[in-house]
Protein backbone atom coordinates (compact mmCIF):
# COMPACT_ATOMS: atom_id res chain seq x y z
CA UNK A 1 0.00 0.00 0.00
CA UNK A 2 1.67 3.29 -0.97
CA UNK A 3 0.12 6.99 -0.20
CA UNK A 4 0.76 10.21 -1.84
CA UNK A 5 0.89 13.19 -0.06
CA UNK A 6 2.41 16.73 -1.12
CA UNK A 7 4.46 19.35 0.94
CA UNK A 8 6.94 21.55 0.44
CA UNK A 9 9.81 21.64 1.73
CA UNK A 10 11.73 24.83 3.86
CA UNK A 11 15.38 24.91 4.07
CA UNK A 12 15.27 26.23 7.32
CA UNK A 13 12.81 23.63 9.17
CA UNK A 14 13.67 20.18 7.16
CA UNK A 15 16.51 18.34 8.32
CA UNK A 16 18.65 17.86 5.32
CA UNK A 17 21.77 15.24 5.67
CA UNK A 18 24.70 15.58 3.50
CA UNK A 19 25.38 11.84 1.85
CA UNK A 20 28.67 10.93 3.20
CA UNK A 21 30.56 9.59 0.44
CA UNK A 22 29.86 5.66 1.02
CA UNK A 23 26.29 5.95 2.10
CA UNK A 24 24.97 8.83 -0.34
CA UNK A 25 21.99 6.94 -2.02
CA UNK A 26 20.72 3.80 -1.04
CA UNK A 27 23.19 1.07 -2.12
CA UNK A 28 26.84 1.18 -1.02
CA UNK A 29 29.00 -1.43 0.26
CA UNK A 30 32.26 -0.79 2.18
CA UNK A 31 33.52 -4.39 3.36
CA UNK A 32 30.42 -6.05 2.95
CA UNK A 33 30.56 -9.54 0.68
CA UNK A 34 28.46 -10.62 -2.09
CA UNK A 35 25.82 -13.23 -1.58
CA UNK A 36 27.49 -16.62 -3.51
CA UNK A 37 25.92 -17.34 -6.80
CA UNK A 38 24.95 -20.70 -5.52
CA UNK A 39 22.72 -19.21 -2.64
CA UNK A 40 21.72 -16.65 -5.47
CA UNK A 41 20.46 -19.08 -7.76
CA UNK A 42 18.31 -20.86 -4.84
CA UNK A 43 17.24 -17.33 -4.43
CA UNK A 44 15.58 -16.66 -8.01
CA UNK A 45 16.89 -18.78 -10.85
CA UNK A 46 16.11 -15.82 -13.04
CA UNK A 47 18.01 -13.06 -10.87
CA UNK A 48 21.58 -13.55 -13.00
CA UNK A 49 19.22 -14.05 -16.68
CA UNK A 50 21.47 -11.55 -19.33
CA UNK A 51 18.72 -8.94 -20.71
CA UNK A 52 17.99 -5.72 -20.03
CA UNK A 53 15.63 -4.88 -17.62
CA UNK A 54 12.60 -2.97 -17.26
CA UNK A 55 11.35 -1.55 -13.89
CA UNK A 56 8.67 -3.80 -14.12
CA UNK A 57 11.13 -6.66 -14.07
CA UNK A 58 13.08 -5.21 -11.46
CA UNK A 59 9.96 -4.73 -9.32
CA UNK A 60 9.21 -8.52 -9.70
CA UNK A 61 12.71 -9.38 -8.74
CA UNK A 62 12.63 -7.53 -5.44
CA UNK A 63 9.08 -8.46 -4.37
CA UNK A 64 10.28 -11.87 -5.04
CA UNK A 65 13.42 -11.10 -2.97
CA UNK A 66 11.37 -9.48 -0.10
CA UNK A 67 8.96 -12.06 0.34
CA UNK A 68 11.43 -14.41 0.71
CA UNK A 69 12.07 -14.05 4.40
CA UNK A 70 14.24 -16.66 4.60
CA UNK A 71 16.70 -15.64 2.19
CA UNK A 72 17.64 -11.99 3.47
CA UNK A 73 17.26 -12.44 7.35
CA UNK A 74 20.11 -14.54 8.27
CA UNK A 75 21.99 -11.53 6.16
CA UNK A 76 20.65 -8.87 7.15
CA UNK A 77 22.18 -6.89 9.99
CA UNK A 78 20.90 -3.25 11.77
CA UNK A 79 23.76 -0.08 12.47
CA UNK A 80 23.18 2.66 14.37
CA UNK A 81 26.73 4.57 12.86
CA UNK A 82 25.72 4.51 9.47
CA UNK A 83 22.74 2.74 7.38
CA UNK A 84 23.41 -0.84 6.42
CA UNK A 85 23.61 -2.67 3.02
CA UNK A 86 24.88 -5.46 1.24
CA UNK A 87 24.73 -6.10 -2.34
CA UNK A 88 23.13 -9.04 -3.19
CA UNK A 89 23.12 -9.77 -6.80
CA UNK A 90 26.19 -8.04 -9.26
CA UNK A 91 25.12 -8.99 -12.70
CA UNK A 92 26.16 -7.47 -16.47
CA UNK A 93 23.06 -5.95 -16.61
CA UNK A 94 21.39 -5.45 -12.72
CA UNK A 95 22.25 -5.42 -9.71
CA UNK A 96 20.47 -5.83 -6.49
CA UNK A 97 20.86 -4.43 -2.67
CA UNK A 98 19.47 -5.40 0.65
CA UNK A 99 19.28 -2.55 3.17
CA UNK A 100 18.37 -1.55 6.68
CA UNK A 101 17.01 1.28 8.25
CA UNK A 102 16.90 2.69 12.15
CA UNK A 103 14.34 5.04 13.12
CA UNK A 104 15.48 8.12 11.81
CA UNK A 105 18.20 6.78 8.75
CA UNK A 106 17.59 8.25 5.55
CA UNK A 107 19.44 8.43 2.34
CA UNK A 108 19.05 12.36 1.75
CA UNK A 109 17.88 13.09 -2.16
CA UNK A 110 19.91 11.79 -4.21
CA UNK A 111 19.28 9.88 -8.24
CA UNK A 112 20.39 7.18 -9.83
CA UNK A 113 22.69 8.19 -12.64
CA UNK A 114 21.30 6.19 -15.82
CA UNK A 115 19.98 3.52 -13.92
CA UNK A 116 16.38 2.58 -13.23
CA UNK A 117 15.09 1.05 -10.06
CA UNK A 118 12.80 -0.13 -8.11
CA UNK A 119 12.37 -1.55 -4.55
CA UNK A 120 10.31 -3.62 -2.12
CA UNK A 121 9.88 -2.72 1.42
CA UNK A 122 10.63 -6.64 3.23
CA UNK A 123 9.86 -5.39 6.99
CA UNK A 124 8.07 -1.67 8.39
CA UNK A 125 7.26 1.19 6.64
CA UNK A 126 9.55 3.62 4.70
CA UNK A 127 9.09 7.21 3.29
CA UNK A 128 10.14 8.37 0.24
CA UNK A 129 9.92 11.75 -0.79
CA UNK A 130 9.90 12.85 -4.10
CA UNK A 131 11.62 16.30 -6.10
CA UNK A 132 12.49 17.71 -8.67
CA UNK A 133 15.59 20.04 -9.77
CA UNK A 134 15.41 23.32 -9.02
CA UNK A 135 11.77 22.91 -7.47
CA UNK A 136 10.65 23.52 -3.34
CA UNK A 137 7.87 21.38 -4.18
CA UNK A 138 8.05 17.76 -2.56
CA UNK A 139 5.68 14.77 -2.51
CA UNK A 140 5.93 12.19 0.35
CA UNK A 141 4.68 8.62 -0.20
CA UNK A 142 4.42 6.12 2.67
CA UNK A 143 5.37 2.43 1.56
CA UNK A 144 4.55 -0.32 3.49
CA UNK A 145 5.91 -3.84 3.82
CA UNK A 146 5.12 -5.54 0.71
CA UNK A 147 4.97 -2.26 -1.47
CA UNK A 148 6.67 -2.24 -4.32
CA UNK A 149 7.95 0.90 -6.25
CA UNK A 150 9.13 0.90 -9.71
CA UNK A 151 10.91 3.96 -11.48
CA UNK A 152 12.41 5.09 -14.12
CA UNK A 153 16.02 7.17 -14.95
CA UNK A 154 15.16 10.44 -14.11
CA UNK A 155 13.58 9.49 -10.86
CA UNK A 156 14.97 11.55 -7.67
CA UNK A 157 14.06 10.55 -4.49
CA UNK A 158 15.23 10.75 -0.37
CA UNK A 159 13.91 7.48 1.30
CA UNK A 160 13.56 7.44 4.63
CA UNK A 161 12.62 5.39 7.89
CA UNK A 162 10.50 7.82 9.64
CA UNK A 163 8.46 5.57 12.36
CA UNK A 164 10.28 3.91 15.83
CA UNK A 165 10.69 0.71 14.37
CA UNK A 166 13.61 -1.09 12.00
CA UNK A 167 12.84 -1.59 8.52
CA UNK A 168 14.46 -3.53 5.70
CA UNK A 169 14.04 -3.18 2.16
CA UNK A 170 15.62 -4.52 -1.21
CA UNK A 171 16.54 -2.61 -4.36
CA UNK A 172 17.09 -3.26 -7.96
CA UNK A 173 19.06 -1.51 -10.67
CA UNK A 174 19.12 -1.50 -13.98
CA UNK A 175 21.86 -1.00 -15.27
CA UNK A 176 24.06 -1.64 -11.94
CA UNK A 177 24.89 1.89 -10.63
CA UNK A 178 27.91 4.13 -11.69
CA UNK A 179 27.31 7.21 -10.16
CA UNK A 180 24.64 8.39 -8.26
CA UNK A 181 23.98 12.80 -7.83
CA UNK A 182 23.17 14.08 -4.32
CA UNK A 183 21.06 16.71 -4.07
CA UNK A 184 19.89 19.31 -1.09
CA UNK A 185 17.09 21.46 -0.76
CA UNK A 186 17.97 25.23 -1.32
CA UNK A 187 16.29 28.37 -0.73
CA UNK A 188 15.85 28.39 -4.58
CA UNK A 189 14.81 24.56 -5.01
CA UNK A 190 16.70 21.33 -4.91
CA UNK A 191 20.04 21.93 -5.76
CA UNK A 192 22.68 19.36 -6.67
CA UNK A 193 25.72 19.40 -4.48
CA UNK A 194 27.75 16.71 -5.72
CA UNK A 195 28.48 12.64 -6.95
CA UNK A 196 28.95 9.29 -5.61
CA UNK A 197 30.73 7.60 -8.30
CA UNK A 198 30.83 2.94 -7.78
CA UNK A 199 34.37 1.51 -6.44
CA UNK A 200 34.91 4.82 -5.42
CA UNK A 201 31.77 6.01 -2.69
CA UNK A 202 30.50 2.79 -2.01
FE1 LIG B 1 17.42 5.71 -4.45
Amino acid sequence: MVTDTTSRVSTSSHSMRRARPGSGGEPGSRGPKSVSPRALAALSPETLAPGALSPARLGQLVREIAAAQESWRPIVHFSAERRWYRRLVLAEDHEIWLLSWLPGQHTGFHDHGEARGAFAVAQGELRETLARPGRNRVRNRCASAGSVTAFGASHLHDVSNVTTTPAVSVHAYSPPLTAMRRYEMTASGLAMIGTDRAELDW
